[in-house]
């Protein structure tokens, strides 16, 4: 049976809609221009590029920095991008490597088992990580400019760079290369948005105003509509009836993951769902996670714990209102103190679209952000 509904990157026919999102970022791929992708986790940034890149065909190359906390890390993988950037370019044989040690004469080149790698070469000494990662950033610059070969490099999880010792070096060696090069476009982006915001929107940070900001946001119905109809086609013969789309939407409430784990746990049915066995397959994803969840929350202050499960129940526009203040027993001002780090943790976020299917979501309501977990907190409160 075939996985429609993945958790992991959604490809191919599981890729839904967003149309008007890759057609932007196409464009900026088309013009050359650099791109920082900001959402909260698993909202599709990753499913996005690399549809986009298989649309455009261009050669991508994807470096992902999840965990990368020191320089050699760092370097490591993005030296394994820039091979894996060379290997889309031109195919590799044994007989081109000289030349390509004549572009990368820095590095050693190589080619076995695991494919084309470079690496530094030892006896370069004085070879630092900013260096290496200028050095290999620029050679494949050149190359890519001989072959005349324009190549998408995606670095993912980017926040995750701060941690490294020579951060702010190498995102300096970064802006250098990006804003000479004609022939590489990159694109970055990550979960941490606190901390990549910081990256890209600070002007004492190297990539300062570098790259255009795209912000990332929910799917609408509209758009999951004929995706999910024309799935539930191929699984049962049948559409889903309104109320049970309806109900759907209103549990994840439009978030891509949870959509996915939710029909994920639908589709295993013999038969097109009843309105309560969507009740069902929700509660059977909660049963899935909720360690998961219960870590999460535990991650959180007494007070963060208290407000979240207030804002589960009484989403609100206006969080310091009289009934929000008694509802929480939270004097307002700490309310507001207490919001402001939620959504800095991705925990809580305002809605910025609302949808037709979706009535319960209010423009500017603050909302908890997990759907899951603000299922859980109105249940179990
Ligand atoms: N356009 C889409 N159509 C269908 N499903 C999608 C789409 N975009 C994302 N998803 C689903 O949402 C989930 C998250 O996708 P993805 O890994 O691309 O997000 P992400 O923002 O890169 O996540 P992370 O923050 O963990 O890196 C996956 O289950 C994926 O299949
Ligand atoms: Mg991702």
């Amino acid at each position: 049976m075939q996985d429609y509904f993945p958790s992991k990157l959604a490809q191919g026919a599981q890729f839904c809609n967003r149309i008007k999102e890759k057609t932007e970022l196409q464009k900026n791929i088309d013009k050359g221009r650099h791109t920082v992708i900001i959402a909260p986790r698993r909202y599709g940034k990753s499913s996005l590029v690399l549809k986009a890149a298989a649309e455009s065909a261009m050669p991508l190359a994807s470096i992902d920095l999840f965990l990368a906390h020191d320089d050699s890390a760092v370097t490591k993988r993005i030296l394994a991008g820039i091979s894996q950037a060379v290997s889309q370019i031109m195919p590799i044989e044994q007989k081109i490597l000289n030349k390509l040690q004549t572009v990368f004469n820095n590095f050693r080149v190589s080619l076995n088992a695991g494919g084309f790698s470079i690496e530094a070469s030892i006896a370069t000494t004085g070879f630092d990580p900013v260096d290496q990662i200028f050095t290999a950033l620029t050679s494949l610059d050149t190359l890519a400019n001989q072959k005349k070969k324009k190549i998408i490099l995606f670095i993912d999880e980017f926040q995750d760079i701060k941690e490294a010792s020579s951060s702010k070096a190498i995102q300096g060696a970064i802006r250098h290369v990006a804003q000479e090069t004609s022939n590489i476009v990159f694109i970055f982006s990550g979960s941490n948005r606190r901390l990549l915001t910081e990256l890209f929107d600070n002007k004492s940070k190297p990539l300062y105003m570098l790259c255009d900001t795209f912000h990332l946001e929910r799917m609408s119905s509209k758009s999951y509509l004929p995706h999910i109809q024309k799935l539930a086609k191929k699984r049962w013969n049948e559409k889903l009836s309104d109320i049970v789309f309806n109900k759907m939407v209103s549990l994840t409430e439009l978030h891509p993951y949870y959509v996915n784990l939710l029909c994920h746990e639908l589709w295993k049915l013999k038969h097109a769902p009843k309105f309560e066995e969507v009740f069902a397959c929700w509660q059977e994803c909660y049963n899935t996670h909720e360690e998961r969840l219960i870590a999460e929350l535990e991650k959180l202050t007494a007070k963060q714990q208290d407000i979240l499960k207030t804002l589960a129940v009484y989403p609100a526009i206006e969080p310091t209102g009289q009934g929000f203040v008694s509802a929480s027993k939270t004097p307002a001002s700490t309310i507001n103190q207490t919001i402001r780090a939620l959504i800095n943790k991705d925990m809580v976020y305002k809605v910025k679209r609302t949808d037709d299917a979706l009535p319960s979501l209010i423009q500017n309501q603050l909302r908890v952000l997990d759907p899951l977990l603000a299922y859980a907190l109105k249940k179990y409160s």
